[in-house]
């Protein structure tokens, strides 16, 4: 797979400093070599009361977390995992959160100038219909003020030795072979829209941002089937997200809220 140069530049705190300018002042980063997840790290450190904007990065993960309890792979210096701590205010209703998170996501790969971004429900993005990114949120127990925890893993080029299974469904920002922005200018994009897009939601819920994740919709229409740990399968047609990110699914029985679960495309 080709890739450019300099995204093989690593990441580095001055860097990402150096692209936010005057907002860097609202995130406190770390970069290490490696941990076992950058959302476990930050976790335990939220809960001993470490401030909003702490973000932590690491260029290998040994035991990246998945959602649904699957492990996330990411290879050496081949993807841009990190975690953002952000406490939101008293009492604000974090439902559609995750998909808020994609709408920052796809806002700075499209101000990158990377085209074909779509989101797939909850929180997947996608590149030609592979996953690109992925986003992990996690709440910290106990913490007060509230904490979340936003992890994201995005795919910059595809590592050598990517599983199997993982590479007929996962994509790259490699695939588009365009010149790719380094990854502390990506980081620090990403940090940009985040700060933007989470300061909306805290004032008014997914609402704010629900039109642009519609607009990025991968199956708006599509017939899907829906898989969750607690029902057996749906099958529906997209019909989109509600004001609270919930997913609008045309069923037999009617239009049902679906709140948590995995589509997958049925086959035509
Ligand atoms: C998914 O399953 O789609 C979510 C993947 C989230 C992966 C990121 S990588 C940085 C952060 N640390 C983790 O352990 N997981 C998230």
């Amino acid at each position: 797979m080709s890739s450019a140069a300099s995204t093989e530049k690593p990441l580095s705190v001055a860097a990402v400093a150096a692209e936010l300018g005057q907002l860097s002042r609202r995130f406190d980063l770390e970069v290490m070599a490696e941990c076992d997840s950058t959302n476990a790290r930050l976790l335990l450190q939220a809960e001993s009361g470490a401030p909003s904007g702490r973000v932590l990065a690491a260029l290998r993960q040994t035991a990246g977390r998945g959602r649904r309890g699957r492990s996330w792979f990411s290879g050496a210096d081949d993807s841009l995992t990190f975690s953002l701590l952000w406490r939101p205010p008293p009492d604000a209703a974090l439902a559609g959160l995750s998909l808020a998170v994609g709408v920052a996501l796809a806002r700075a790969f499209e101000g990158l100038g990377l085209p074909g971004i779509a989101l797939k429900w909850p929180n997947d993005v996608l590149l030609s219909g592979r996953k690109l990114a992925g986003v992990l949120i996690e709440l910290a127990s106990g913490a007060r003020p509230q904490a979340v925890v936003i992890g994201i893993g995005i795919n910059l080029r595809r590592p050598p030795d990517l599983p199997e299974d993982l590479k007929l469904t996962a994509a790259a920002l490699a695939d588009l072979g365009l010149p790719l922005p380094t990854a502390s200018a990506l980081l620090a994009r990403v940090l940009e829209a985040l700060s933007e897009v989470l300061a909306r939601f805290a004032a008014e819920g997914f609402s704010s941002v629900r039109d642009q994740w519609l607009e990025k919709h991968a199956l708006q229409g599509c017939a899907v089937r829906l898989l969750s740990d607690f029902a057996e399968p749906l099958e529906g047609f997209c019909r989109g997200v509600d004001s609270d990110g919930a997913l609008l699914l045309a069923t037999a029985a009617g239009t049902q809220r679906v709140i948590s679960g995995e589509v997958t495309l049925r086959p035509a």
